[in-house]
């Protein structure tokens, strides 16, 4: 017999009523650091992996299954075809490829602009309402691409963009003023790459701004310490890539800390690429261009953008920024 005697109350739910579904399109490196982490911080009730190498996908999915015993219960999908995303909540791009040591991430931009014109049009065909998270290199770039290829609306197309940097950023900064991370505020915004910039006036700790506290004759050493640490947040993925050939967990965490804000209605507000239009002075209105700045995330996705207090230089640094993008884009023809 039955090994539990069902009630007939208990009806289970329509498939879809409020069921939440993240697809992880490629399932390398850091897909699937991403997918590990989504399901170790219990965000879904289903995970859907998409690549284009059969074996390596099933064995992915059978190897995170055989994790269920110490996992909240999670349906983990699996397959080349794209049917297997339908019904997305957020659709997670990280498909493409990747630098070797010493490459650029614009460098990466016409092999993976191939790949995105055959992978979105099925994604945003099968989850029409999804958000969709691009973390592929370039990632300001392929978002724009992704969302001129999607045709949704831009507060449902996102980078991963500077969360990652920040990240970095708020590391660093933390071991320097040896505090929690998590109590360090900062930001770097812009382009996630060489040209990413650090918003001095946003680093604070408990509420405090660390260059507004220091004695006049401290300024000048401190600032000579962030901005070596700013090079550092701009060197680390080439360091690591040298290292290790790639970087995984870190964006792991960031891509898994940026769902919850999204899936799970936070109203949190992270550096992620957005569509800058009519938001950064010395960025021409009519450019359609992405860049991270600090946005509100929830459910609809870029519920709403801060308007930050830059200096001249940051603007200036930001406005090279978006050029630099634009020009690439100009090239793609789209
Ligand atoms: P990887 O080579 O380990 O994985 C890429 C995966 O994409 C492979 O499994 C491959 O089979 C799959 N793929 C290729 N063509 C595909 C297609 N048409 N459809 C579905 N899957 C396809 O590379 P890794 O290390 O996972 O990096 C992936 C991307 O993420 C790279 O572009 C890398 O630069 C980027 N990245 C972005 C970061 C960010 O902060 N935005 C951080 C780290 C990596
Ligand atoms: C990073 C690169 C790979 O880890 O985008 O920042």
């Amino acid at each position: 017999g039955a090994i539990f005697r069902p009630l007939p109350s208990a009806v289970p739910p329509s498939p879809n009523s409020n069921s939440t579904k993240i697809s992880v399109i490629g399932a390398g490196n850091v897909g699937m650091a991403i997918a590990q982490t989504i399901l170790t911080q219990d965000l879904v009730d289903e995970l859907a992996l998409v690549d284009a190498m059969p074996d390596k996908l099933r064995g992915e999915m059978l190897d995170l299954q055989h994790a269920a015993a110490f996992l909240p219960r999670t349906r983990i999908t699996a397959s080349t075809d794209y049917s297997i995303t339908a019904g997305s909540d957020l659709c997670v791009v990280t498909a493409g490829a990747r630098q070797i040591a010493g490459e650029s991430r614009l460098d990466l931009v016409q092999r993976n602009l191939a790949l995105f014109r055959e992978i979105v049009p099925p994604l945003a065909e099968h989850s029409p309402q999804c958000i969709i998270l691009v973390v592929s290199n370039p990632v300001d770039v392929l978002t724009y691409i992704a969302w001129k290829l999607s045709g949704f609306p831009s507060n449902r197309v996102i980078g991963s963009g500077t969360n990652l940097d920040s990240s970095r950023f708020r590391f660093l900064l933390a071991e320097h003023l040896e505090v929690n991370a998590q109590d360090v505020q900062a930001y770097m915004v812009g382009e996630h790459g060489d040209s990413s910039v650090a918003l001095w006036s946003s680093i604070s700790v408990a509420g405090v701004p660390l260059l507004g506290s220091l004695e006049k004759q401290q300024i000048a050493y401190e600032q000579e310490v962030l901005e070596r640490i700013r090079r550092a947040v701009v060197e680390s993925a080439y360091e690591v890539i040298r290292l290790k050939g790639y970087t995984s967990w870190a964006i792991g965490y960031s891509v898994a800390n940026l769902a919850r804000s999204l899936l799970r209605d936070q109203r949190r507000i992270h550096p992620v690429s957005i569509l800058v239009r009519d938001l950064l002075t010395g960025v021409p209105s009519d450019r359609d261009i992405f860049l991270s700045l600090p946005a509100l995330l929830g459910r609809s996705g870029v519920v709403g953008v801060t308007s930050l207090h830059l200096t001249d230089d940051e603007a200036a640094c930001l406005s090279r920024s978006a050029q630099t993008l634009w020009e690439i884009q100009q090239m793609l023809g789209l």
